[in-house]
Protein backbone atom coordinates (compact mmCIF):
# COMPACT_ATOMS: atom_id res chain seq x y z
CA UNK A 1 0.00 0.00 0.00
CA UNK A 2 1.48 3.38 -0.80
CA UNK A 3 1.78 5.52 2.29
CA UNK A 4 -1.24 7.23 3.38
CA UNK A 5 -0.96 10.39 5.62
CA UNK A 6 -3.12 8.50 9.10
CA UNK A 7 -5.20 10.72 11.53
CA UNK A 8 -5.63 9.10 14.85
CA UNK A 9 -8.44 11.17 17.13
CA UNK A 10 -7.28 10.50 20.38
CA UNK A 11 -4.06 9.56 21.34
CA UNK A 12 -4.90 7.13 24.62
CA UNK A 13 -3.90 3.10 24.88
CA UNK A 14 -4.87 1.76 21.83
CA UNK A 15 -4.17 4.81 19.65
CA UNK A 16 -0.58 4.14 20.77
CA UNK A 17 -0.55 0.43 20.22
CA UNK A 18 -1.49 0.63 16.79
CA UNK A 19 1.26 3.62 16.34
CA UNK A 20 4.11 1.39 17.93
CA UNK A 21 2.73 -1.33 15.10
CA UNK A 22 2.24 0.72 12.20
CA UNK A 23 5.82 2.17 12.79
CA UNK A 24 7.67 -1.55 13.21
CA UNK A 25 5.80 -2.30 10.27
CA UNK A 26 7.78 0.02 8.27
CA UNK A 27 5.08 2.99 8.12
CA UNK A 28 7.17 6.56 8.58
CA UNK A 29 6.20 8.25 11.99
CA UNK A 30 5.79 11.30 9.79
CA UNK A 31 2.94 10.10 7.83
CA UNK A 32 0.96 9.46 11.43
CA UNK A 33 -0.80 12.59 12.90
CA UNK A 34 -2.48 12.23 16.55
CA UNK A 35 -4.95 14.99 17.65
CA UNK A 36 -5.20 14.53 21.31
CA UNK A 37 -6.48 17.16 23.77
CA UNK A 38 -3.60 16.21 26.48
CA UNK A 39 -1.02 18.26 25.72
CA UNK A 40 1.45 15.94 27.91
CA UNK A 41 -0.12 13.42 26.10
CA UNK A 42 1.11 14.95 23.22
CA UNK A 43 4.63 15.43 24.23
CA UNK A 44 4.97 11.62 25.60
CA UNK A 45 3.85 10.75 21.94
CA UNK A 46 6.23 12.69 19.92
CA UNK A 47 9.01 11.44 21.85
CA UNK A 48 8.61 8.04 22.31
CA UNK A 49 7.04 7.85 18.38
CA UNK A 50 8.36 10.39 16.28
CA UNK A 51 4.60 11.37 14.84
CA UNK A 52 3.62 14.91 14.94
CA UNK A 53 0.40 15.63 17.30
CA UNK A 54 -1.98 18.58 17.12
CA UNK A 55 -4.75 19.13 19.49
CA UNK A 56 -7.24 20.15 16.96
CA UNK A 57 -9.42 16.73 15.41
CA UNK A 58 -10.73 18.82 12.42
CA UNK A 59 -7.13 19.79 11.53
CA UNK A 60 -5.85 16.42 11.60
CA UNK A 61 -8.81 15.21 9.65
CA UNK A 62 -7.85 18.07 6.93
CA UNK A 63 -4.34 16.26 6.18
CA UNK A 64 -5.54 12.81 6.40
CA UNK A 65 -6.83 9.99 3.79
CA UNK A 66 -7.09 7.67 6.28
CA UNK A 67 -8.54 9.05 9.97
CA UNK A 68 -8.79 6.18 13.23
CA UNK A 69 -11.35 7.10 15.95
CA UNK A 70 -9.82 6.20 18.91
CA UNK A 71 -12.16 7.97 21.86
CA UNK A 72 -13.70 6.36 24.28
CA UNK A 73 -17.32 5.13 23.24
CA UNK A 74 -18.57 7.62 25.78
CA UNK A 75 -16.98 10.78 23.93
CA UNK A 76 -17.28 9.24 20.24
CA UNK A 77 -20.49 11.47 19.35
CA UNK A 78 -19.59 14.85 20.27
CA UNK A 79 -15.86 14.34 18.38
CA UNK A 80 -17.82 12.68 15.51
CA UNK A 81 -20.19 15.33 14.94
CA UNK A 82 -17.85 18.02 15.11
CA UNK A 83 -15.33 16.31 12.64
CA UNK A 84 -18.16 16.01 9.96
CA UNK A 85 -17.85 19.54 8.13
CA UNK A 86 -14.07 18.48 7.77
CA UNK A 87 -14.32 14.88 6.83
CA UNK A 88 -17.69 16.24 3.99
CA UNK A 89 -14.42 18.21 2.10
CA UNK A 90 -11.85 15.35 1.94
CA UNK A 91 -14.05 11.98 2.67
CA UNK A 92 -11.30 10.05 3.66
CA UNK A 93 -11.55 6.49 5.07
CA UNK A 94 -12.84 6.19 8.92
CA UNK A 95 -12.18 3.43 10.94
CA UNK A 96 -14.14 3.44 14.16
CA UNK A 97 -12.05 1.11 17.32
CA UNK A 98 -14.78 2.46 19.59
CA UNK A 99 -16.73 -0.91 21.26
CA UNK A 100 -20.23 -0.86 20.61
CA UNK A 101 -20.43 2.06 18.47
CA UNK A 102 -22.80 0.82 15.84
CA UNK A 103 -22.02 1.91 11.55
CA UNK A 104 -25.76 3.47 11.18
CA UNK A 105 -25.10 5.96 14.67
CA UNK A 106 -21.10 6.82 13.40
CA UNK A 107 -22.87 7.20 9.77
CA UNK A 108 -25.21 9.71 11.12
CA UNK A 109 -22.67 11.33 12.92
CA UNK A 110 -19.83 11.35 10.42
CA UNK A 111 -21.83 12.39 7.60
CA UNK A 112 -23.62 9.26 5.28
CA UNK A 113 -20.90 10.04 2.49
CA UNK A 114 -17.82 9.20 4.43
CA UNK A 115 -16.56 5.57 3.97
CA UNK A 116 -16.81 3.77 7.15
CA UNK A 117 -15.23 0.61 8.53
CA UNK A 118 -15.39 -0.76 12.25
CA UNK A 119 -12.89 -2.49 14.04
CA UNK A 120 -12.51 -4.03 17.30
CA UNK A 121 -9.00 -4.73 18.45
CA UNK A 122 -7.92 -5.86 21.85
CA UNK A 123 -5.07 -5.02 24.59
CA UNK A 124 -2.16 -7.70 23.16
CA UNK A 125 -2.01 -5.31 20.06
CA UNK A 126 0.64 -3.77 22.07
CA UNK A 127 3.09 -6.64 21.68
CA UNK A 128 2.49 -7.11 18.03
CA UNK A 129 0.06 -9.95 19.24
CA UNK A 130 -3.81 -8.90 18.63
CA UNK A 131 -7.14 -10.11 17.23
CA UNK A 132 -8.98 -7.97 15.29
CA UNK A 133 -12.47 -8.52 14.00
CA UNK A 134 -13.22 -5.97 11.23
CA UNK A 135 -16.55 -5.19 9.51
CA UNK A 136 -16.90 -3.02 6.12
CA UNK A 137 -20.60 -2.48 4.78
CA UNK A 138 -20.93 -3.79 1.39
CA UNK A 139 -20.76 -0.22 -0.43
CA UNK A 140 -17.25 -0.01 0.99
CA UNK A 141 -14.67 -1.17 -2.23
CA UNK A 142 -11.76 -3.97 -1.93
CA UNK A 143 -9.09 -0.98 -1.80
CA UNK A 144 -10.46 0.51 1.44
CA UNK A 145 -10.60 -3.50 2.89
CA UNK A 146 -7.13 -3.56 1.89
CA UNK A 147 -6.08 -0.43 3.91
CA UNK A 148 -8.36 -0.99 6.57
CA UNK A 149 -6.60 -4.54 6.85
CA UNK A 150 -3.13 -3.65 6.43
CA UNK A 151 -3.40 -0.98 9.36
CA UNK A 152 -4.77 -3.96 11.97
CA UNK A 153 -2.39 -6.19 10.56
CA UNK A 154 0.30 -4.57 11.74
CA UNK A 155 -1.35 -5.30 15.35
CA UNK A 156 -1.59 -8.59 15.07
CA UNK A 157 -4.17 -10.63 12.97
CA UNK A 158 -7.35 -9.39 11.66
CA UNK A 159 -10.39 -11.07 10.91
CA UNK A 160 -13.32 -9.74 8.45
CA UNK A 161 -16.97 -10.68 9.81
CA UNK A 162 -19.98 -11.24 7.46
CA UNK A 163 -22.56 -8.93 9.90
CA UNK A 164 -22.70 -6.49 12.14
CA UNK A 165 -24.13 -8.12 14.93
CA UNK A 166 -21.08 -10.75 14.78
CA UNK A 167 -19.00 -7.48 16.72
CA UNK A 168 -21.11 -8.22 19.72
CA UNK A 169 -19.78 -11.91 19.88
CA UNK A 170 -16.32 -11.05 18.83
CA UNK A 171 -15.74 -8.17 21.41
CA UNK A 172 -16.83 -11.32 23.84
CA UNK A 173 -14.17 -13.05 22.37
CA UNK A 174 -11.45 -11.67 21.63
CA UNK A 175 -11.99 -7.98 23.05
CA UNK A 176 -12.82 -9.16 26.96
CA UNK A 177 -10.63 -12.82 25.88
CA UNK A 178 -7.44 -11.72 27.60
CA UNK A 179 -9.08 -11.11 30.73
CA UNK A 180 -10.06 -14.70 30.93
CA UNK A 181 -7.44 -16.26 30.19
CA UNK A 182 -5.54 -13.98 32.91
CA UNK A 183 -8.57 -14.52 35.31
CA UNK A 184 -7.61 -18.78 34.63
CA UNK A 185 -3.78 -17.98 35.02
CA UNK A 186 -4.47 -16.03 37.97
CA UNK A 187 -6.42 -19.24 39.99
CA UNK A 188 -3.79 -21.63 38.33
CA UNK A 189 -1.05 -19.22 39.84
CA UNK A 190 -2.74 -19.41 43.36
CA UNK A 191 -3.39 -23.11 43.14
CA UNK A 192 0.25 -24.01 42.23
CA UNK A 193 1.30 -21.64 45.55
CA UNK A 194 -1.44 -24.03 47.85
CA UNK A 195 0.82 -26.89 46.54
CA UNK A 196 3.83 -25.89 47.73
CA UNK A 197 5.44 -23.70 45.12
CA UNK A 198 7.08 -20.54 45.53
CA UNK A 199 5.04 -17.63 43.93
CA UNK A 200 8.10 -16.72 41.64
CA UNK A 201 7.93 -20.14 40.30
CA UNK A 202 4.30 -20.57 40.19
CA UNK A 203 4.04 -17.95 37.99
CA UNK A 204 6.57 -18.54 36.03
CA UNK A 205 5.42 -22.25 34.94
CA UNK A 206 1.83 -20.47 34.62
CA UNK A 207 2.73 -17.95 32.07
CA UNK A 208 5.21 -20.42 30.02
CA UNK A 209 2.90 -22.94 30.17
CA UNK A 210 -0.30 -20.83 28.71
CA UNK A 211 2.20 -19.56 25.87
CA UNK A 212 3.58 -23.02 25.47
CA UNK A 213 0.23 -24.32 25.02
CA UNK A 214 -1.23 -21.31 22.89
CA UNK A 215 2.04 -21.74 20.63
CA UNK A 216 1.63 -25.55 19.77
CA UNK A 217 -2.56 -24.53 19.01
CA UNK A 218 -1.45 -21.52 16.66
CA UNK A 219 2.15 -23.73 14.83
CA UNK A 220 0.22 -26.90 14.52
CA UNK A 221 -2.62 -28.17 12.02
CA UNK A 222 -3.80 -30.56 14.47
CA UNK A 223 -7.16 -29.62 16.48
CA UNK A 224 -7.81 -28.52 20.01
CA UNK A 225 -8.94 -31.97 21.14
CA UNK A 226 -6.36 -33.85 19.82
CA UNK A 227 -3.76 -32.14 21.50
CA UNK A 228 -5.46 -31.90 24.42
CA UNK A 229 -5.47 -36.05 24.38
CA UNK A 230 -2.04 -36.04 23.55
CA UNK A 231 -1.45 -34.86 27.16
CA UNK A 232 -3.81 -36.95 28.82
CA UNK A 233 -1.91 -40.53 29.82
CA UNK A 234 -5.41 -42.77 30.21
CA UNK A 235 -5.51 -43.27 34.21
CA UNK A 236 -2.63 -40.25 34.36
CA UNK A 237 -2.71 -36.84 36.22
CA UNK A 238 -3.77 -34.87 33.51
CA UNK A 239 -6.85 -37.36 33.17
CA UNK A 240 -8.07 -36.40 36.75
CA UNK A 241 -7.57 -32.62 36.39
CA UNK A 242 -9.91 -33.03 32.87
CA UNK A 243 -12.51 -34.61 34.64
CA UNK A 244 -12.68 -32.32 37.81
CA UNK A 245 -13.12 -29.17 35.12
CA UNK A 246 -15.32 -31.37 33.15
CA UNK A 247 -17.48 -32.05 36.50
CA UNK A 248 -17.51 -28.88 37.73
CA UNK A 249 -19.42 -27.52 34.21
CA UNK A 250 -16.83 -25.73 33.03
CA UNK A 251 -17.77 -25.44 29.47
CA UNK A 252 -21.33 -24.56 30.55
CA UNK A 253 -19.78 -21.85 32.65
CA UNK A 254 -17.19 -20.58 29.91
CA UNK A 255 -20.64 -20.33 27.54
CA UNK A 256 -22.57 -18.63 30.22
CA UNK A 257 -19.80 -16.16 30.52
CA UNK A 258 -19.90 -15.19 26.65
CA UNK A 259 -23.42 -15.12 26.56
CA UNK A 260 -23.14 -12.26 29.33
CA UNK A 261 -20.29 -10.23 27.47
CA UNK A 262 -21.87 -10.76 24.19
CA UNK A 263 -25.71 -9.44 25.75
CA UNK A 264 -23.63 -6.52 27.65
CA UNK A 265 -22.00 -5.52 24.15
CA UNK A 266 -25.59 -5.46 22.19
CA UNK A 267 -27.37 -3.40 25.38
CA UNK A 268 -23.76 -1.00 25.45
CA UNK A 269 -24.69 -0.59 21.48
CA UNK A 270 -27.96 0.31 22.37
CA UNK A 271 -27.77 2.54 24.81
CA UNK A 272 -24.94 4.33 23.45
CA UNK A 273 -25.96 4.62 19.96
CA UNK A 274 -29.79 6.52 21.17
CA UNK A 275 -30.63 9.74 19.60
CA UNK A 276 -28.84 9.07 16.49
N1 LIG B 1 -8.11 -0.59 25.47
C1 LIG B 1 -8.73 -1.67 24.93
O1 LIG B 1 -8.58 -2.81 25.35
C2 LIG B 1 -9.63 -1.51 23.74
C3 LIG B 1 -9.99 -2.65 23.00
C4 LIG B 1 -10.82 -2.49 21.89
C5 LIG B 1 -11.29 -1.24 21.56
N2 LIG B 1 -10.93 -0.16 22.31
C6 LIG B 1 -11.48 1.13 21.94
O2 LIG B 1 -10.44 2.04 21.73
C7 LIG B 1 -10.91 3.35 22.04
C8 LIG B 1 -9.88 4.04 22.89
O3 LIG B 1 -9.70 3.30 24.10
P1 LIG B 1 -8.40 3.49 24.97
O4 LIG B 1 -8.37 2.37 25.94
O5 LIG B 1 -7.22 3.76 24.09
O6 LIG B 1 -8.83 4.84 25.76
P2 LIG B 1 -7.91 6.01 26.31
O7 LIG B 1 -6.57 5.49 26.70
O8 LIG B 1 -8.72 6.77 27.32
O9 LIG B 1 -7.70 6.93 25.02
C9 LIG B 1 -8.62 7.88 24.56
C10 LIG B 1 -7.84 9.16 24.28
O10 LIG B 1 -8.70 10.09 23.64
C11 LIG B 1 -8.45 11.36 24.21
N3 LIG B 1 -9.59 12.25 24.01
C12 LIG B 1 -10.62 12.53 24.87
N4 LIG B 1 -11.45 13.43 24.32
C13 LIG B 1 -10.96 13.73 23.09
C14 LIG B 1 -11.36 14.60 22.05
N5 LIG B 1 -12.46 15.36 22.17
N6 LIG B 1 -10.62 14.66 20.94
C15 LIG B 1 -9.50 13.92 20.80
N7 LIG B 1 -9.07 13.08 21.76
C16 LIG B 1 -9.78 12.98 22.89
C17 LIG B 1 -8.22 11.05 25.66
O11 LIG B 1 -7.59 12.16 26.29
P3 LIG B 1 -7.89 12.40 27.86
O12 LIG B 1 -7.31 11.23 28.56
O13 LIG B 1 -7.21 13.69 28.12
O14 LIG B 1 -9.40 12.47 28.00
C18 LIG B 1 -7.33 9.83 25.56
O15 LIG B 1 -5.96 10.17 25.41
C19 LIG B 1 -12.25 3.19 22.76
O16 LIG B 1 -13.30 3.59 21.92
C20 LIG B 1 -12.33 1.72 23.06
O17 LIG B 1 -13.66 1.23 22.98
C21 LIG B 1 -10.10 -0.27 23.37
Amino acid sequence: MKTKTLAFIGGGNMASAMINGLIEDGTPPGQILVAEPDESRREQLAARFGVRTLDDNSAAVRQADIVILAVKPQVLKDVAISLAPALEQNRPLCLSIAAGIRLSSLQSWLGEKVPVIRVMPNTPAMLGAGASGLYAPPDIDADLRDQAEHIMRATGIAVWLNEEAQMDALTAVSGSGPAYFFLFMEAMEKSAQKLGLEEKTAHLLVLQTALGAARMALESATDLDELRRRVTSPGGTTEKALETFTAGGLAALVEKALVAARDRSVELSESLGRNE
